[in-house]
């Protein structure tokens, strides 16, 4: 303690110094976890160190940088690395490793409730960056809660929660418990060149979840984990997301939205240039029976889907249950322009459109996946519609959606191929 209070006061009498060589050095002041007394072996718990170097970089006047070095690596329990800051801009070079406690019983949730690793709250202008890597352990986690149905016990690795003006770039997360970054009630976020993975059979291990959230723009990133490389949920709107590859994974996700018969909305969604390798899905919208709200105004554009299941898919039957209610998010105008590739599944652009409410103004525009086992091409569209009327229609037009998917842009140059018998299916009445 009395070792910690000597390095404290040294720290504190450097910065005064530098102050007086240079009448501008308080606004590049720096704060190395290591000055803090933080040691890097993976094995000691780093924690009141971080927390300390946050404390005086966040209390700091000018441009503070808390620097986490190169070639450590540092392990932390679960921490509330909490503002406002004083500074108009705080920045974290981020270039050694922080690693999660190995065993699930060596978690020690303090001020966090327990769905949270690292939580970043109320701070504007915050800068993550440096080429450092996170690992949340997730292993453990997995092993003593595989069930997907299990997620809320899994805690989240890292969390901004109604941070401004963020932006994270070229860092690696890896083995999160849960997903991977959660973006919560953020405004102005910019996330660029990141690496996301974990394994495939990881559960919900999502890459960047984004919830209540403007204004968010996401690219240059690899993700590759067992769940959705970005979900865009509840309340978010602009979001541009460009230059991804995703795979393994489930695709990127407007939703899950509307569960438990909630209202949500998603809405101003652009994801261009993204490749989707071996994914369940690709460009993805599903939402729960009995929600309501809208998902509206969401393109996706320039999209390459390798060996996908479902490379383009509305699905307003998510997770269905056995009581049906005559309600859903309303979906419209959604857009999938030039979409290409393979799909590993019979259908190219599956539309499960809700019954009652449906799915409204929806773009197919160059659309050419073919299926990856070959043989002839033919245009295929499934539109499963529940309880709907049973048709018989080997192309696409309004009619053959009926009542439910109106109007159906289908503009020039569509081209759904796949092999096999045309397969339309109307769901049973
Ligand atoms: C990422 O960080 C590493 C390590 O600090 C650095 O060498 C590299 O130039 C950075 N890359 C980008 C794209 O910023
Ligand atoms: C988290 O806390 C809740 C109650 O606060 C508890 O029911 C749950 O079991 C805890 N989960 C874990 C993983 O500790
Ligand atoms: C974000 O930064 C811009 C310019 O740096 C500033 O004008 C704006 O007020 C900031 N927004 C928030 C929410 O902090
Ligand atoms: C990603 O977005 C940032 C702005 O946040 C921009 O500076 C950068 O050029 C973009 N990178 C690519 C590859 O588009
Ligand atoms: C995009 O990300 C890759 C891999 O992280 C990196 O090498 C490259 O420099 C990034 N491009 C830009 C424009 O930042
Ligand atoms: C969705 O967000 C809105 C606020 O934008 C909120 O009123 C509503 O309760 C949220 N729904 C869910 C399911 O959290
Ligand atoms: C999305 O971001 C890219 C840069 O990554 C930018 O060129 C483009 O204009 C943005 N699009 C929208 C609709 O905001
Ligand atoms: C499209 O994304 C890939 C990564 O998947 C990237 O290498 C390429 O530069 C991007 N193209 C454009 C035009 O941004
Ligand atoms: C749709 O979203 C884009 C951003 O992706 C936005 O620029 C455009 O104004 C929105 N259109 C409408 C009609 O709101
Ligand atoms: C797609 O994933 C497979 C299996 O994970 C891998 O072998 C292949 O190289 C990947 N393709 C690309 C283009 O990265
Ligand atoms: C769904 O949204 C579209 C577009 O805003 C609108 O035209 C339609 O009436 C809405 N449907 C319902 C059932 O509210």
């Amino acid at each position: 303690m009395k070792g910690l209070y000597i390095i404290l006061m040294f720290a504190v009498a450097s910065c005064t110094l530098c102050a007086r060589i240079t009448p501008n050095a308080y606004s590049t002041s720096t704060f190395d976890v290591l000055t803090y007394g933080a040691i890097g072996d993976g094995k000691t718990d780093d924690s009141n160190a971080f927390l300390k170097a946050w404390d005086d970089a966040c209390g700091t006047e000018g441009t503070p940088t808390l620097i986490i070095p190169d070639g450590k690596t540092f392990m932390l329990q679960p921490l509330l690395f909490p503002g406002p800051c004083k500074p108009a801009t705080i920045t974290i070079e981020f270039k050694g490793t922080i690693i999660a406690p190995r065993a699930v019983e060596d978690w020690r949730f303090r001020q966090n409730k327990n769905n949270t690793w690292i939580k970043f709250s109320r701070i504007n202008g915050f800068v993550i960056i440096g080429g450092g890597k996170v690992d949340g352990q997730g292993s453990a986690w997995w092993t003593k809660y595989p069930k997907k149905s299990d997620e809320n016990k899994r805690p989240t690795a890292i969390r901004f929660y109604n941070c401004h003006n963020l932006t994270l770039n070229n860092l690696t997360h890896i083995d999160s418990p849960r997903n991977h970054i959660s973006i919560d009630d953020c405004k102005y976020t910019s996330i660029s060149n990141l690496h996301i993975a974990a394994p495939k059979d990881s559960p919900n291990t999502d890459g960047i979840d984004i919830a209540l959230s403007t204004n968010v723009l996401i690219n240059n990133s690899t993700i590759e984990t067992g769940d959705d490389c970005i979900a865009i949920n509840n309340g978010s709107s602009y979001i541009n997301i460009s230059s991804i590859f995703c795979g393994p994974g489930h695709g990127i996700s407007v939703g899950s939205l509307g569960k438990d018969k909630m209202y949500a909305t998603v809405e101003h969604v652009y994801v261009k240039n993204c490749t989707f390798n071996e994914t369940s899905n690709g460009a993805r919208i599903k939402t729960f029976e009995g929600g309501y709200g809208y998902a509206r105004n969401i393109t996706y554009e320039d999209i390459i889907v390798v060996r996908v299941k479902h490379p383009v898919i509305i699905d307003q039957y998510y997770d269905p249950k056995t009581d049906i209610i005559e309600q859903a998010v309303n979906v419209s105008d959604v857009t999938f322009l030039n979409i290409r590739g393979t799909s590993l599944g019979k259908n190219a652009v599956e539309l499960n459109c809700d019954n009652i409410i449906g799915c409204t103004n929806i773009v197919l525009n160059n659309i050419n996946i073919i299926r990856v086992d070959g043989g002839e091409a033919q245009s295929v569209l499934v539109i499963d519609v529940r309880f709907g009327r049973k048709e018989d229609h080997g192309s696409i037009s309004a009619t053959a959606i009926g009542m439910r998917l109106e109007p159906l842009d289908v503009r020039t140059n569509l081209l759904i191929r796949l092999d096999g018998p045309v397969d339309l299916i109307l769901g049973t009445s």
